[in-house]
């Protein structure tokens, strides 16, 4: 049974107004979007590991540069998405030690490793691809810095996207026939966590239907899922490339494709903790994390002295 002031808060999300952090929530919605919100940035601070491993060997100075502007624009996603969660009254340390102890998730996605330069183009087109299809519709989302944080992200997605198709455009259309397999192969590897992305088919999704129903989330996981493989199979057909899938197959009367579920014990594997990089992924964090107390005591440190100053 709803309070009274649960069904005036749904009434409000009904009727499409933004909840902005002052106001009253349910703690429920609260909960479910510290949980979404930080799991959506410490994504974006864990997917920068993958791909700034290619950083020292971008094949020309012009890819070097753009990978590093991306790699930069994912540490500032992290950045605007804990300050978001932080106006629902968590701190971005309690966070980060939720993360680095277990009990918080990140994508599944960046528990697989980035072999060669075709897995860079990989990562932008799929990876950066199924974020934007996720993300355009989290900008409608009910929580008002949530949406916000998501409009500005969602343009610097796009070119994550754009440059990692023009990668793969570069090797595929350009390149040699070995450099085409090495396309088709990162492909290969890439797909069905690609499709993990969006997270267990709706049947097995405990979340979505609260959330739908407080618009947190606009789409079910399903619907993202169908989305995105609709635009990418003719994404890997310019490119002349075969999405691994025999059972990939257009159904007219649906309006899209058919095509196989990803393994979803391999999913639940990645995400309890027993991907092939969560541990790497995990120590490089928190090796992060701690070779830089120095600096947030010396940042804390100069912050007090100033404060005494003003005090004097
Ligand atoms: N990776 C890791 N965990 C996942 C994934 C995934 N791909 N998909 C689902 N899960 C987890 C959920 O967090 C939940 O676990 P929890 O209860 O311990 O938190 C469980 O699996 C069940 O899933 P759902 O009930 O479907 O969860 P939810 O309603 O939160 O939907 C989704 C999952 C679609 C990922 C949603 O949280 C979301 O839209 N998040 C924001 C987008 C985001 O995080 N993107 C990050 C990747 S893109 C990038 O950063 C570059």
């Amino acid at each position: 049974e709803m309070s009274e002031q649960e069904r005036v808060f749904q009434d409000r999300i009904d009727r499409g107004e933004k909840i902005e952090p002052k106001e009253w929530m349910p703690e429920g919605y609260r909960k479910t979007l510290i949980r979404q919100i930080g799991q959506h940035a410490h994504s974006e601070i864990v997917g920068q590991l993958p791909e700034g491993n290619w950083i020292t060997r971008a094949p020309t100075l012009e890819r070097k540069a753009i990978l590093l502007a991306k790699v930069q624009d994912e540490a500032g996603h992290g950045l605007y998405l804990y300050s978001a969660a932080e106006t629902l009254g968590v701190s971005r340390d309690e966070l980060l030690a939720l993360l680095h102890n277990g009990k918080m998730k990140y994508s599944s996605i960046f528990n697989y490793p980035t072999l060669n330069w075709a897995d860079i183009g990989t990562v932008g087109w799929l990876v950066d691809g199924a974020a934007i299809m996720n993300q355009v519709q989290l900008q409608k989302t009910s929580y008002g810095p949530y949406s916000r944080a998501m409009i500005r992200i969602c343009k610097e997605e796009s070119f994550h996207q754009r440059q990692g198709y023009d990668i793969l455009l570069k090797m595929c259309l350009q390149g040699t026939h070995e450099q085409k397999e090495m396309a088709q192969d990162a492909l290969n590897r890439f797909w069905y966590p690609s499709l993990m992305m969006f997270g267990p088919s709706d049947k097995d999704s405990v979340h979505s239907a609260q959330s739908m129903q407080w618009k947190i989330k606009i789409n079910t996981n399903d619907e993202l899922r169908q989305k995105f493989v609709d635009q990418t199979v003719p994404q890997a057909e310019y490119l002349g490339l075969t999405i691994p899938d025999p059972n990939l197959k257009w159904n007219e009367a649906k309006g899209g494709y058919d095509f196989s579920e990803p393994d979803w014990n391999e999913f639940f594997d990645v995400i309890n903790g027993n991907g092939p990089c969560n541990v790497e992924r995990m120590e490089a964090r928190v090796t992060a994390w701690e070779d830089g107390a120095w600096f947030r005591e010396g940042l804390m440190a100069h912050a007090k002295k100033q404060d005494a100053r003003r005090a004097a």
